[in-house]
């Protein structure tokens, strides 16, 4: 058997033996679209290697989740997309005799040893950005496919690994790194994936061109970006029929040589209105395309798949995500996309939000407190949209407050990787910072999250700017 990727491989093999020893497996994992893809991925290589097996989702693996695992019946448990930053705890049921783990994840682990833990960061490789959860239950997968009852290979389930890396936001400069990059050979060779080289906008898929070009802002047009008046103008101006049946059309509905003449009129134009060429590279980048997947769908571009699951499971509908994602193209998929039309609704209502009230800025944070007006399952990708909004610095680290519940705060952090390579670590300010002020928290050094409790934000936010301001001095 090749190895997706090498370094894992030893401790993969670990893993999916411990697994075959078990009856029955209980499957645990998180509730964003690396989870979901993490959970599919792990229960399709189970069902194939003839292991029974449960499925739960949760929001936050904290003592009381583990508990109640740790409650049932199951001796054996696969963690998938978390469990590293929990290991303390895991390892304290562990040695109690409750259940024996097996976590397939990126995150920061906490400070104790499991044996079968399968996790980039203990062997070398970066977790934020090389390897997802989905990727090391990929890595997982592919070491349990030996057991396959039907003489398959579970190389097809990289279409997934990739929907999870994308979700977590691991495209870096245009394009998976590291680890990834065997995980997307592994696609193309089973026929799963096919990569490209295209414009770097959301909703190549689905949305109409007007769309794509006005919703576009990580590299700010002047006159395109959040301008329909001028998108328009502009589409008027490339001397293409961009109509179909009086419908605008979309991108994947032009033909190569119509990409070319609508790109390259794009980055002329931002040439003209200045954006500096560094900036400009930014538009163009690897696509990731799912083959098997119908043209113009959510799914058919990993990135709108991605965002179609977040739709499901941050909303307590993890079930209908985990179903589009094993091949439901039924009533799953319709509720998922009633789901998503709800989602982008919320999202964009709380970058407005955030737009028109502002942010607070310390010495070397920024925050804001949506307090109930936004859900605490996405108070985290609100932050992520807000940095580079309009009148939000981009080279501070931003920080999110939501209402969990009467008691608590979920707070998420957001920084970028130009921080990350200055020293910013918000894994490590978000569990100091909350831990601080009688929370717990962790995450990746560009994206973390905590529960503080209710009336410690103003204690919290001090801490936490006093550790970065430490990180990047
Ligand atoms: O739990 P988990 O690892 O899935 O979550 C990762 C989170 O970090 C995602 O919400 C993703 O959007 C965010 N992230 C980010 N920027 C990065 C990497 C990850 O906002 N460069
Ligand atoms: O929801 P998710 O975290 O997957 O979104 C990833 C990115 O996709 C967002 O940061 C945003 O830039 C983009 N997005 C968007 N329109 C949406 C949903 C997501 O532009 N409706
Ligand atoms: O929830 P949010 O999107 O802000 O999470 C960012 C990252 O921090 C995720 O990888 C998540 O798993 C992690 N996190 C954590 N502990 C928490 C909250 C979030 O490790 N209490
Ligand atoms: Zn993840």
């Amino acid at each position: 058997m090749s190895a997706p990727v090498p370094e894992l491989r030893e401790r993969a093999t670990a893993c999916a033996d411990r697994l075959c020893d078990a009856d029955e497996v209980l499957l645990a994992s998180h509730i964003d679209a690396d989870g979901l893809t993490s959970a599919a991925i792990a229960s399709s290589a189970l069902a194939r290697a003839g292991i029974p097996f449960e499925t739960v989702f949760s929001k936050q693996l904290d003592v009381e989740e583990i508990a109640s695992i740790a409650a049932t019946e199951y001796e054996t448990v696969l963690f998938t997309d978390f469990g590293s930053g929990q290991l303390d705890i895991i390892a304290e049921h562990e040695s109690a005799g409750d259940f024996t783990p097996v976590i397939a994840d990126h995150h920061q682990p906490a400070d104790a040893d499991t044996k079968f833990h399968l996790n980039p960061l203990l062997f070398g490789l970066d977790g934020s950005s090389e390897l997802s959860g989905a990727g090391a239950s990929y890595v997982l997968a592919r070491a349990l496919e030996s057991e396959n009852t039907d003489n398959t290979d579970n190389r097809d389930l990289a279409a997934l690994a990739v929907v999870g890396a994308v979700g977590d936001m691991q495209i870096s400069d245009g394009e998976l790194v590291g680890a990834n990059i065997g995980i997307v050979e592994e696609g193309i060779e089973a026929g799963v994936v096919e990569t490209g080289t295209d414009l770097a906008l959301y909703g190549k898929q689905t949305r109409p061109l007007p769309k794509l070009l006005e919703y576009a802002t990580d590299v700010y047009i002047p006159g395109i970006s959040n301008n329909k008046n001028g998108v328009l103008r502009f589409l008027d101006g490339v001397g293409i029929d961009l109509m179909e049946n009086g419908d605008w059309r979309r991108w994947v509905d032009l033909t190569d040589e119509e990409r070319q003449i609508v790109a390259s009129a794009l980055v002329k134009r931002a040439m003209r209105k200045g954006v500096p060429a560094a900036k400009i590279e930014g538009l163009v980048g690897t696509s990731y395309t799912l083959a098997a997947e119908e043209k113009g769908t959510e799914l058919r571009d990993v990135s709108e798949f991605s965002t179609l699951l977040n739709a499901t499971a941050r909303y307590e509908r993890a079930d209908v995500g985990l179903a589009v994602c094993l091949g439901d193209r039924g009533d799953a998929l319709e509720r998922a996309r009633t789901l998503l039309t709800n989602h982008r609704r919320n999202l964009s209502e709380a970058i407005n939000w955030v737009q028109t009230e502002g942010v607070t800025r310390e010495e070397n944070v920024q925050w804001f407190h949506a307090e109930d007006r936004v859900r605490e399952t996405i108070v985290g990708i609100v932050a992520g949209m807000a940095v580079g909004a309009d009148g939000i610095d981009r080279g501070t680290p931003i920080f999110a407050f939501a209402d969990k519940n009467e008691d608590e705060v979920k707070v998420s952090g957001r920084g970028t990787p130009g921080l990350t390579r200055e020293g910013l670590d918000l894994s490590v300010v978000m569990k100091e910072a909350s831990r601080a002020v009688g929370g717990d928290g962790g995450g990746h050094n560009v994206a973390a999250g905590a529960t503080v409790p209710k009336g410690t934000e103003s204690a919290f936010i001090e801490r936490a700017d006093e550790i970065v301001g430490e990180q990047l001095e």
